[in-house]
Order: structure tokens, then C-alpha cells, then sequence
């Protein structure tokens, strides 16, 4: 074999396990692997992930922050006007090289697949031609998939069907939509139909930011649920956001939740720009404007987390850590039992995974040999660490190391060296 990892644990608590990897394949998943390689890692019993998937995120706006201004009020609208200052100033050259910047460190965060926004409201789509040509420079080592987005409304800007279309004909993956952007309740629900029409009759999938709002009364996730249904795209939608459901009356909500489930459409909630962006119209309480998650597993749900921002006119902070992401989730959630906290590093990984239709992803025997190795026991500490990234490896071949953090100490009586690791239950 070309690549042996000994003694590591899965994120769904086998120990001791050993990963035989040949070519840019995993070809064995067991203990005491009885094979020699060209080179043996000794992870020592820490946790071993296949990488972390960002199901949501603005590659053609990250690491923009403050161009041409810093957002003062930190709203979304101020948000969506800066983007719009920082338009007219924008070149292919200026977004590829900050998405090419953003994709270093997100290969250093174990990050390996994105599925990434690509506004279309830009008569002159440079931030689409920018991104095809990023995809493809990082094709060997990211997945970056792109979705056709047109943040200023489909039907409220006036060129962007048109744009939308020219985008996915230049080779954008997925249908954007926002429909509680459009002027009425009846444009956003029109634009659903539409854009899932298209969907349908091209084979393409769909993500639409729906409902990223406070407006109890902002429901096109029922809409786009509905809809799903009727174009037989089960399977193959995805509602971003959802955040109006966080403040929904909850006997309409469970109403709500089994059609999402029925209609097999996927829900991504953004813990660090919900928390961040929404229940800015309230005074105390102030809402917390993240949707419904356990709710929406419980209901059969499959629900990702995503980045959605880094450092752009939306959010200053962030540094592509999924970890990050989880941890905000799982707060934010209240989901701190030992199950939620795994459901929170499922929602970085596996299910971000599905949400993309990532057929190549996990750990076992055939799939492609993308790993991460991280300086935690577990997902649980691994969340709670934020653990450093100790190796990442893409088809079979380490692409970016960290070395292991540790402090030293210079306290009397005390150990030489601290680590934040910590075994629950070894100092009783
Ligand atoms: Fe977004």
C-alpha cells in the first residue's frame, strides 16, 4: 500500500482502527491491518475524519472586508448595499485571487468541498467567470461547487432570469433563489415554480436562501417544498436559511416539518450569521433567528451548517473552521447533550455531504482517500478544542500539516507541558 494510517478513531466511535490507502484510494478500514506501505502514520488513537464540507458559503465576496467600507450597523441590508458599492469595482483577477486565498486555508482547516453562491446579478457575471476558473484550478485537491445565485431577486432585478440561465449554461452546477426577496409573498412563490421548473427540466439540483428573515408570517419553504414535489426533484433540494421557522407559531410548524420531510428537501442553517444577523429588530428578547434544528432532525430532516460568510460585507469574522461552525450550532441550539454535539459534527460532515451529493465521500473501503486527522479523542472534543488539523490528506497524499499544539508551562511543581486534551473522567 501506498499509505497506512494506524490506530485512529472514527468519528462514529470504532477505535483502533487502521486505514489502508493504495493510489488516491482507501482499500482496507479494519483493525491490525496485516500490510506494509511507503509510509505508516501512527495517529494514536485520535480521531480520524473524512473532511469537512461547508454546504453554504459566498466565494465571490470572502475576504472582500473592507472594500469599499466596513458595514457600520452590521445588518443584512447594509450587507446586501455594500456588495452592491463594491460591484462596479470588482474584476475576474480581484475575486479568483481572494477565492484561491480563501481555498488555502480552508485545505489548512481539513475543508475540502464547498458548495459556494455566485451572485448573477451582474450583467457582466465576472464573479461566475472568476469562480469557474477557480473550480477548476482547485479541482485536484477542493470541491467547490457553485451555485447560480441571484441576490437581488429573480424577478425584482431585471436581467437576472436571463443571467441566471447564461450562468448555468457557462457550467454553474446548481438553481439559486431567494424568494423572500422578491417584492410580494405571490413574486417569491412565482419565483419557486420557476426555478424549479428549470431545475427539473436540466437534471440540476436546487438552493435557494428561503426565509432568511424574522417574519413568522415568511413562508416559501412550504412553497418550495411543495414544489419539490411536483417536479419530482425529492432528493435534490435544498432550503438555506429557514430562519423566519425560528419564530413560526409551532402549530403551523408541525404541519411544516413532515411536508419537508416528505419532500426529501435539505435544510442548511449559517449558526454564525443567524446568530449574528437576525433578531436585529428586537429589543429584549432578542430572538436568536436560527431555524428549528433538532426539530428538523427529529422530523427526518436532513440539516447541514454552513460558513456562509468570511470576512465580507456580511461577517468580519471566520477562518473556514467547520468546528467553529458546529460549536455556534450546538450552542445556539441548545444540542449539548452527547447526541446533539455528534449531530453537530454530522452537520459539518456527512450530512453537509449529502446536501452536495457527494457519492465519493466517507471512510470505507472503495471511496476516495480524503482524511483528516485531528488532535482530539472525538467529535465531542474535537468541536470543543476547535483541534488543530494535525494532517490533511486528499486522494491518498498529505496536502497540509499542523504541528501539534502544546504550551509549556513554567510553573513551579507543575508539568513541563500543557495540552487541552483531556479525558473525561481520568483525574477522578
Ligand atoms: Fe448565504
Amino acid at each position: 500500500m501506498d499509505l497506512i494510517l494506524r490506530n485512529a478513531r472514527l468519528p462514529d466511535g470504532q477505535q483502533g482502527v487502521d486505514i489502508g490507502i493504495r493510489g488516491d484510494r482507501i482499500v482496507a478500514v479494519q483493525p491490525a491491518l496485516d500490510a506494509t506501505a511507503t509510509e505508516v502514520i501512527d495517529v494514536a488513537g485520535r480521531l480520524v475524519s473524512p473532511p469537512f464540507v461547508d454546504a453554504h458559503f459566498h466565494m465571490d465576496a470572502t475576504l472582500s472586508l473592507g472594500l469599499p467600507r466596513l458595514n457600520e450597523s452590521g445588518t443584512l441590508l447594509e450587507g446586501i448595499a455594500l456588495w452592491g458599492e463594491l460591484k462596479p469595482d470588482l474584476t475576474v483577477e480581484a475575486i479568483a485571487k481572494r477565492a484561491m486565498a480563501y481555498c488555502d486555508m480552508a485545505v489548512a482547516q481539513g475543508l475540502l468541498s464547498i458548495r459556494s453562491h455566485v451572485d448573477v446579478c451582474d450583467d457582466r457575471l465576472l464573479a461566475v467567470d472568476a469562480l469557474l476558473d477557480v473550480k477548476q484550478r482547485v479541482a485536484p485537491y477542493l470541491d467547490l461547487q457553485l451555485v447560480a445565485f441571484p441576490q437581488d431577486g429573480l424577478l425584482r432585478s431585471p436581467t437576472a432570469k436571463r443571467n441566471l440561465v447564461r450562468a448555468l449554461d457557462a457550467g454553474v452546477d446548481v438553481v439559486g433563489g431567494i424568494p423572500h426577496f422578491e417584492r410580494t409573498m405571490a413574486d417569491g412563490a412565482e419565483s419557486i415554480r420557476w426555478l424549479c421548473e428549470l431545475a427539473a427540466e436540466r437534471g440540476l439540483r436546487v438552493d435557494m436562501h428561503c426565509d432568511e428573515s424574522d417574519d413568522p408570517l415568511s413562508r416559501h419553504i412550504e412553497t418550495l417544498a411543495a414544489e419539490t414535489v411536483r417536479t419530482g426533484l425529492q432528493g435534490r433540494v435544498t432550503g438555506s436559511h429557514l430562519t423566519s421557522m425560528h419564530s413560526m407559531d409551532n402549530y403551523y410548524v408541525s404541519k411544516l416539518l413532515p411536508l419537508i420531510a416528505e419532500a426529501g428537501v435539505h435544510a442548511i442553517a449559517n449558526p454564525l450569521i443567524n446568530i449574528t444577523l437576525q433578531g436585529r429588530h428586537d429589543t429584549y428578547p432578542k430572538r436568536r433567528g436560527m431555524t428549528r434544528v433538532p426539530e428538523l432532525m427529529d422530523a427526518g430532516v436532513n440539516v447541514a451548517f454552513g460558513h456562509d460568510c468570511v470576512m465580507d460585507p456580511w461577517y468580519g469574522m471566520g477562518s473556514g473552521d467547520m468546528l467553529e461552525v458546529a460549536s455556534m450550532g450546538l450552542h445556539v441550539a441548545q444540542m449539548t447533550s452527547a447526541t446533539g454535539v455528534q449531530r453537530a459534527f454530522d452537520a459539518v460532515t456527512v450530512n453537509a455531504a449529502r446536501v452536495l451529493g457527494l457519492d465519493d465521500y466517507g471512510i470505507a473501503p472503495g471511496r476516495r482517500a480524503d482524511l483528516v486527522v485531528l488532535q482530539a479523542a472525538d467529535p465531542f472534543e474535537a468541536i470543543r478544542l476547535k483541534a488543530t488539523r494535525l494532517a490533511v490528506i486528499r486522494s491518498g497524499k498529505v496536502i497540509a500539516s499542523t504541528p501539534e499544539k502544546q504550551t509549556a508551562l513554567r510553573l513551579p511543581g507543575r508539568p513541563d507541558h500543557v495540552s487541552l486534551e483531556f479525558t473525561p473522567g481520568s483525574l477522578a
